[in-house]
């Protein structure tokens, strides 16, 4: 089997889909890996270090696209990219299906089995493959960094000549993944954190973390089967906007990471909200992917609202592309040997991982969002 790994070419993506220590792996299992020419450049992975561990350096893309088995990437492939996919190939990377109906269905007519790496279920057995899960990691703890480096105060405590100095005090809204790490990195950062979420089921970890939780009882189920939030009642949201209006009033910094289902990002600051937040204090909104949990965010930016800074960055992995490029290339090659069996990649569709992950095969959609949005229904 040959794997093939392109030079990322969306803006500002620094990450690369394979590393050389996961190449060498690979190679031990009699895999040939070609990866195209500087494509780790930016990850601070050389031609000569991938050379080194036994890849093949391409300098033609086109070539390494036509004569692939398996490619690898970290965004959305590009549709000239995909048409120049052989049929019959695999692909795995980041396709959001929902979000890019099109691109699903030239893979399929191109006849690309193509996994979706957020489409993996998130099962203790799946855990050491979830992309989803380690760029959240990323974005948490760079959340807290920005915040520490745009706010107008120190994060610890100081007992200076000077006199006293107070710690930050940090709100975090939405205890998942990349909110437990901006809990954990801000408390070792030294300032004074609490926490919400709608899911009860959180209170201990955060509070393991050293924060404190702060929330208003849902007093109706908030969880899914899968460990994702619900969309709650209206009456919740009307309680839990007067918490939140308390608590970023009080705070220097906020850091919202909220989602529901994984994907939609619902409005929980308001301006009036951050109109009676602290001159100098700062929101980072990390749902700004998806719209941002703030209705003052514009995704991509830094803006000023009533001296308070608004930072809504995205793709936070890409601006730490080692470390990004690492855990992502450690989750695709668990999700690839899991499945290499008598030298072959085995496509068991039976099988829970690759039955959620698959999203195209053999000329047909296998995800049913995809399917239901193409038919003129809810996704
Ligand atoms: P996510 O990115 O979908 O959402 C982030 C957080 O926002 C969630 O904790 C959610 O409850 C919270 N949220 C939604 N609406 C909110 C509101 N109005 N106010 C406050 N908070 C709100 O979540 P993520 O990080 O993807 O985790 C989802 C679940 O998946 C978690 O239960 C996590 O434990 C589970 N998980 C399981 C894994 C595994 O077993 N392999 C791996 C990673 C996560």
């Amino acid at each position: 089997m040959k794997i093939g790994v392109p030079k990322e070419v969306r803006e500002h993506e620094n990450r690369v889909a394979l590393v050389p220590e996961s190449v060498k792996k690979l190679v031990a299992k009699d895999i040939t890996v070609v990866v195209e020419a500087d494509a780790g450049v930016a990850s601070s992975f050389t031609d000569g270090d991938y050379v080194s561990v036994g890849a093949t350096i391409e300098p033609d893309r086109g070539k390494l696209l036509a004569e692939t088995d398996f490619l690898l990437t970290v965004s959305v492939p590009e549709a000239d990219d995909v048409a120049a996919l052989p049929a019959g190939c695999k692909l795995i990377g980041p396709l959001l299906p929902i979000r890019n109906v099109e691109r699903v269905q030239q893979l399929a007519s191109q006849k690309v089995s193509a996994f979706s790496t957020d489409c993996i279920p998130r099962t203790t057995r799946a855990q050491s493959m979830d992309t989803l899960s380690s760029m959240a990691n990323i974005a948490g703890y760079k959340a807290v960094l920005i915040a520490s480096v745009e706010v107008n105060k120190y994060f610890p405590m100081f007992m200076t000549a000077a006199g006293t100095v107070f710690p930050a005090k940090v709100f975090i809204i939405g205890a998942g993944v990349a909110g437990l790490q901006a809990i954990a990195t801000a408390k070792r950062l030294g300032g004074s954190v609490e926490a919400t979420d709608t899911r009860s089921s959180v209170k201990e970890q955060i509070e393991s973390l050293g924060g404190k939780f702060v929330g208003v009882d849902a007093g109706e189920d908030a969880e899914t089967a899968g460990g994702y939030a619900k969309e709650l009642s209206k009456e919740f949201y009307e309680k839990q906007a007067q918490l939140i209006a308390d608590r970023c009033a009080a705070s220097d910094v906020v850091i919202t990471t909220a989602l529901i289902g994984g994907v939609k990002a619902p409005k929980l600051i308001t301006g009036a909200m951050v109109e009676k937040m602290r001159p100098g204090s700062v929101i980072v909104d990390l749902a700004a992917e998806a719209g941002g949990n703030c209705e003052l965010t514009e995704p991509g930016t830094t803006s000023t609202h009533h001296h308070v800074k608004i930072c809504a960055p995205l793709n936070l992995p890409s601006t730490m592309p080692f470390h990004g490029s690492t855990l992502w290339s450690r989750n695709m090659t668990t999700f690839i040997l899991e499945f290499w069996k008598e030298g072959q990649f085995q496509l068991d569709l039976e099988d829970e991982i690759i039955a959620g992950a698959l999203v195209t095969h053999d000329g047909g959609i296998r995800h049913e969002g995809v399917n239901k949005a193409l038919a003129g229904g809810e996704s």
